[in-house]
């Protein structure tokens, strides 16, 4: 009953932090993320019989990307504890003052951006890296770079040879609303908020593209080994002058009541300021009673957040519409009676699914709250008991689907009902198109939804295969179109032929494989039809797949229409095998490969490491192998089997060696990068950070 919570919880808790930190889309609010996370704390300090080092307790979060290059931190970057009332924050104060006694501390706003470490030597702009998991993150430098109120060279004096200085990289409320207006316009998908806006901003590979979108940069933090102040105070006060935007709204305060209400008046006037904020961050002033509270594996003792609540408003729950995705996963959508939350009139609000309306027992015509927490679309959160309807009758989740009528169904472990029609149901087929033509995905321009409903309409698209048999002639009548849009449909459709292998597989739509997964496929099959082929054993081998996925795989190509429809895609001339990838080095000429076991970086960028560096990889250890590359947790008949043959056996290391002084790929920089910095746990004695 507890191992499968805590294991429940664990899976919850990745989920929501990969969709958070990688996609930039989270699904749940951060109180009801921290909710979570303090179930599984306490579950697995009460049950260490359960520790595994991979939960998400052990974690403080990734966004790492490949794009960019990893750099390591030289102080850990942490995060900061929550508090969401007076009485959790006034706890967290005497714990400090039993501690040193009493003291100051420098109330802040909570910037809500994205967390940006920026590295000054001999006075000049350095390097700039995104948080990732706290350990490493991307180098943005060109991206920051383009932020205005970044000093790219101090002013002043005083500022020592080599420093960090931390802070937030957020995007005013006023370019927010204006990059979504033209996403609107360009029939690009908005920015749910400023949050998301400013990290998705600084992941863009053109600077060009980043210096337009007016970011903004405020500095909250100094970290450094020997730095010349004795407070914080001091150390914002020495970074304004060196030149850096530090917020005016900063204050220094000397009791709880002075902090109490400093959270008074930014909880009101904080409405005011041109951008967004979620809190405020309270830290401990002096740095000698800084360094005696230390820090835990995740965050510091002197420092705590007090997040502001989300608005929440009262009002009815009309009727629930079903929304039919293109997985056939059915989403309810509430509507309510339309009232002000947040400067803007809310109509409907998510729900989730049957089990989230069954545990809030939520039902047609009661008195519900919603919240909006930064995101476009709010969700209820609770029903006003006292008000409901004396006739209410608990609500009666669909069977059937509300588009097609086909009864629908419940797969193992989701939350979600699905209707199964996949080939029938409309809005399934067009979501496929549609996900099949988006920007990550094949990328064909001028078809949007509307595009693809009225095609699909008229009977000239079913399904993918059929984009690739339309004609400018047959699109040109079409209301909206004309010749100029047929033939720039035409044509993207053609230039789609281009996509790489792993966008391809991306674009096919199977459940539960996205870009990452994708691209994992597509490195360790190489081809379409070995993946076709894979069996359920083969398909779990390759990284990062799963039962759960290896099975949606097997499913999707079990599906005799879609090995048609595939069929019509080759024919066409799609992509459906990985290019050879440029040779790095020819370090490796003729030599053979097997890889085992676990590695300090993926099993399959180490395979990736041999192909660059004109190695083979071969699946199993034979006469015909060279070395066997052996991993942690190595199977030790592979060994054996290895020795028997006179197969040269190495390490991760002497692996790395082989490779010699060829070019370092920026896997091997990755690799050499985190081996020394931040080993020890307890993050950096003798430092701020
Ligand atoms: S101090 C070790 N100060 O909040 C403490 N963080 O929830 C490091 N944030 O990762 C953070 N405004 O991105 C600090 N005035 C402020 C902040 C702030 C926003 C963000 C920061 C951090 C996150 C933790």
């Amino acid at each position: 009953m507890i191992r499968q919570r805590i294991i429940e919880l664990r899976h919850t808790l990745e989920r929501h932090n990969y969709k958070y930190y990688v996609e930039n889309a989270p699904e749940i609010s951060d109180f009801e993320f921290d909710r979570l996370m303090h179930e599984l704390q306490a579950l697995e300090s009460a049950h260490p019989e359960y520790n595994d080092p991979n939960s998400p307790t052990q974690r403080v979060g990734s966004d790492l990307t490949s794009e960019f290059q990893t750099v390591a931190h030289r102080f850990p970057m942490l995060s900061l504890g929550n508090t969401y009332s007076l009485d959790e924050l006034h706890e967290f104060i005497e714990r400090i003052e039993r501690e040193v006694g009493r003291t100051e501390y420098v109330c802040e706003l909570k910037f809500d951006g994205t967390a940006i470490s920026l590295t000054y030597e001999h006075g000049a702009l350095l390097r700039a890296v995104t948080r990732g998991d706290g350990r490493q993150g991307d180098d943005v430098t060109a991206n920051i770079r383009t932020i205005r109120s970044v000093p790219l060279r101090l002013q002043g004096e005083g500022w020592p040879d080599y420093f960090e200085i931390r802070g937030e990289v957020l995007m005013p409320y006023a370019s927010f609303e204006k990059i979504n207006r033209e996403r609107e316009e360009a029939g690009e998908q908005l920015f749910a908020n400023p949050r998301n806006a400013a990290a998705g901003t600084l992941k863009q590979q053109a600077s060009s593209v980043v210096a337009r979108r007016g970011l903004d940069c405020y500095l909250y933090q100094l970290a450094g080994e020997n730095l010349p102040f004795t407070s914080h105070e001091e150390a914002l006060m020495a970074a304004k002058a060196w030149g850096f935007k530090i917020s005016d709204t900063t204050r220094l305060c000397h009791s709880r009541e002075e902090i109490d209400a400093f959270i008074a008046h930014w909880d009101e006037a904080r409405r005011t300021l041109p951008f967004a904020t979620d809190g405020i961050v309270i830290k401990v002033n002096d740095f000698v009673r800084r360094r005696q509270l230390g820090f835990t594996s995740k965050a510091p003792k002197w420092a705590v957040a007090y997040k502001f609540k989300a608005e929440e408003a009262l009002t009815r729950l009309e009727s629930i519409d079903y929304q039919v995705g293109r997985t056939g996963a059915i989403t309810p959508v509430a509507n309510l009676a339309p009232v002000q939350l947040a400067g803007t009139t809310v109509k409907r609000a998510t729900l989730h699914n049957a089990e989230q309306i069954a545990l809030l027992d939520i039902r047609i015509g009661d008195m519900v709250y919603v919240e909006k927490g930064g995101e476009i679309i709010p969700k209820i959160t609770a029903v006003e008991l006292s008000q409901r309807p004396a006739a209410s009758e608990p609500l009666q989740y669909i069977t059937t689907c509300p588009v097609c009528g086909t009864p629908l169904v419940r797969y193992e472990g989701e939350a979600k009902h699905y209707c199964p029609n996949q080939s029938g149901c409309t809005p399934q087929i067009i979501g496929r198109i549609i996900h099949f033509v988006g920007r990550k995905a094949l990328d064909i321009e001028g078809l949007g939804e509307e595009t693809i409903e009225l095609l699909h309409a008229k009977g000239l698209i079913h399904n993918i295969a059929d984009l690739y048999d339309l004609q400018a002639v047959q699109l040109a009548p079409l209301p909206r179109l004309g010749e100029k849009s047929a033939e720039n449909i035409v044509r993207s459709v053609r230039a789609s032929k281009e996509v790489p292998f792993e966008r391809v597989l991306f674009a096919l739509g199977i459940r539960f494989v996205g870009e990452t997964t994708a691209r994992y496929l597509a490195d360790h099959f190489r081809t379409l039809d070995r993946l076709m082929h894979a069996t359920r054993e083969e398909l779990v081998e390759a990284e990062e797949v799963g039962e759960k996925i290896a099975d949606a795989i097997i499913e999707y190509f079990a599906e005799e229409e879609n090995c048609q429809i595939i069929e019509r895609l080759r024919t066409a001339g799609l992509c459906f095998e990985a290019t050879e990838r440029t040779r790095t080095s020819n370090a490796l000429e003729g030599k053979s490969f097997v890889v085992s076991g676990k590695f300090s970086i993926a099993r399959d960028e180490l395979k990736q490491l041999i192909e660059t560096h004109g190695g083979k990889n071969l699946a199993a250890v034979s006469g015909n192998v060279d070395y066997l590359v052996a991993g942690d947790k190595m199977g030790p008949e592979k060994r054996k089997k290895a020795e028997k043959l006179g197969v040269v056996i190495i390490s991760e290391e002497e692996f790395m060696s082989l490779l010699g002084t060829s070019e370092p790929s920026p896997a091997i920089e990755q690799q050499t990068t985190t081996e020394e910095p931040i080993k020890n746990e307890a993050p950096v004695q003798g430092s701020l950070f």
